[in-house]
């Protein structure tokens, strides 16, 4: 068949890249109170995310020790959109290595949980160890004298990508980076809200995982958003677990890359201008009643009155208390538009079988399909759907002030958003 050449051209060549944007992005002259549409919708943007933050300097959460509690037990997971195995070797030790043979690239786990003495790759029989080292390379001095590896081959050269790990109260974090400070460091004040729910040993409950038809910072904001909270999520305000009016803060470490904001239940201070403001919310209807209203039956377990605490670490890891539900949220980005949402129920191992009933009852307030944080996803896709292809457009980020200290600790403010566009614009060289 004669096919003329210009149609083997650009169409066919560059396909879908054709459409992508090359000039250099030029970030707001407001800085960090704005955020461009482009940065939601753009595909180079999102490819530079996966080096830049993803595999910079992060930490990222790659699960938690109650998941691979016995030597050999591997999970597997993502950081960014790169497959990792977080595996607990014989001595007990964790190690979180690329989920990638080095020999030709094929995947080695592909089961999400297991229990193994070795990793091992289908393809050449390649073999390694829980902590990723080579241990056996098949056919390596070849056969009758021909074939095999070279002689200046070594198995020690050839193992898998290691990744620095470290855990605080049980949580897993991995990053790609010798740079990085420690885990602890990094986290900063933040580490307090973590250390205050996860003050014992874990057990795991049950799994839910979202695909999110938006970007992956569209979800990032929103559970440091925590000027939305009682205003977007019907449930919060009407049958108060959440009010403005209640006592409530916000916390984030020096560099603002993480926060966590709390409220305490039953503790509302009513005010004019609260009045005022919440006859317009359809998020406070003192009228309407459950019929069953068990899901808001709650214990105060930590003994501090806290009802809510939704705490949220840069780039990728959420963990909430929402009365007596416990959750980790893992958000994977899959393409510029897409995202899941990995949530992780949990209690600790010595909860009485009521305390157990009630994180599972409440736990219908979380998930995908909860009374409460189901609205969040609907909020980021409708976000992603009114930015179309992003090529104008800017989001105000001015609650609470123009800096990235105003707002102060109120919940009543956007600072931990202009914190989180400072930090990524840093990472970004968008600054
Ligand atoms: S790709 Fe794994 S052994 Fe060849
Ligand atoms: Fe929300």
């Amino acid at each position: 068949m004669n096919i003329p050449s210009a149609s083997l051209d650009e169409a066919s060549i560059q396909g879908p890249t054709s459409r992508r944007h090359t000039t250099p992005r030029t970030w707001p002259a407001e800085g960090y109170t704005r955020a461009p549409y482009w940065a939601y919708t753009d595909p180079d943007i999102y490819a530079q995310e996966q080096l830049k933050i993803f595999r910079g300097k992060t930490w990222n959460y790659v699960g938690l020790e109650a998941e691979v509690p016995e030597a050999g037990n591997f999970k597997t997971t993502f950081i960014g959109e790169q497959s990792v195995v977080l595996t607990r070797a014989e001595d007990h030790s964790l190690h979180v290595v690329v989920n990638r043979c080095a020999h030709r690239g094929n995947m080695l786990c592909r089961d999400a949980f297991g229990k193994v003495k070795k990793l091992y790759c289908v393809y050449h029989a390649w073999n390694y160890n829980l902590q990723g080292d080579l241990t056996h390379a098949a056919f390596s001095h070849g056969l009758r004298g021909e074939g095999g590896l070279p002689a200046d081959f070594q198995l020690s050269e050839h193992g898998l990508q290691k990744l620095r790990v470290a855990t605080l109260c049980g949580l897993v974090f991995a990053t790609f980076s010798d740079e990085v400070e420690p885990l602890e460091d990094w986290l900063g004040d933040v580490a307090q809200g973590i250390r205050r729910v996860l003050h014992k040993p874990l057990k795991v409950l049950g799994y839910d995982t979202q695909r999110i038809h938006a970007n992956w910072k569209a979800y990032h904001e929103n559970p440091r958003d925590s000027y939305h909270a009682n205003i977007l999520h019907t449930f919060y305000g009407t049958f108060g677990l959440s009010r403005q009016s209640q006592e409530s803060g916000m916390t984030l470490d020096t560099h603002g890359r993480h926060v966590y904001f709390y409220t305490k239940a039953g503790t509302e201070k009513k005010s004019q201008d609260f009045d005022a403001t919440s006859a317009a919310l359809r998020s406070v209807n003192d009228a309407m009643q459950l019929e069953d209203p068990g899901i808001l039956k709650w214990r105060d377990e930590f003994g501090d009155g806290v009802s809510v605490q939704i705490l949220t670490t840069y780039p990728s890891f959420v963990l909430h208390q929402i009365a007596n539900s416990l959750a980790t949220r893992q958000l994977i980005p899959r393409g510029v538009g897409e995202s899941d949402l990995v949530w992780t129920y949990f209690g600790f191992e010595d909860d009485d079988d009521a305390l157990t009933q009630a994180r599972l009852v409440q736990g219908n307030l979380a998930g995908s399909a909860g009374m409460i944080s189901v609205e969040d996803a609907a909020v980021c896709e409708m976000m992603q759907r009114a930015m179309a292809d992003g090529q104008n457009g800017e989001s105000f980020i001015e609650m609470g002030g123009k800096t990235l200290d105003s707002g102060g600790n109120t919940k009543l403010s956007e600072r931990a958003i202009r914190n989180f566009w400072h930090n990524y614009c840093l990472d970004m060289d968008l600054a």
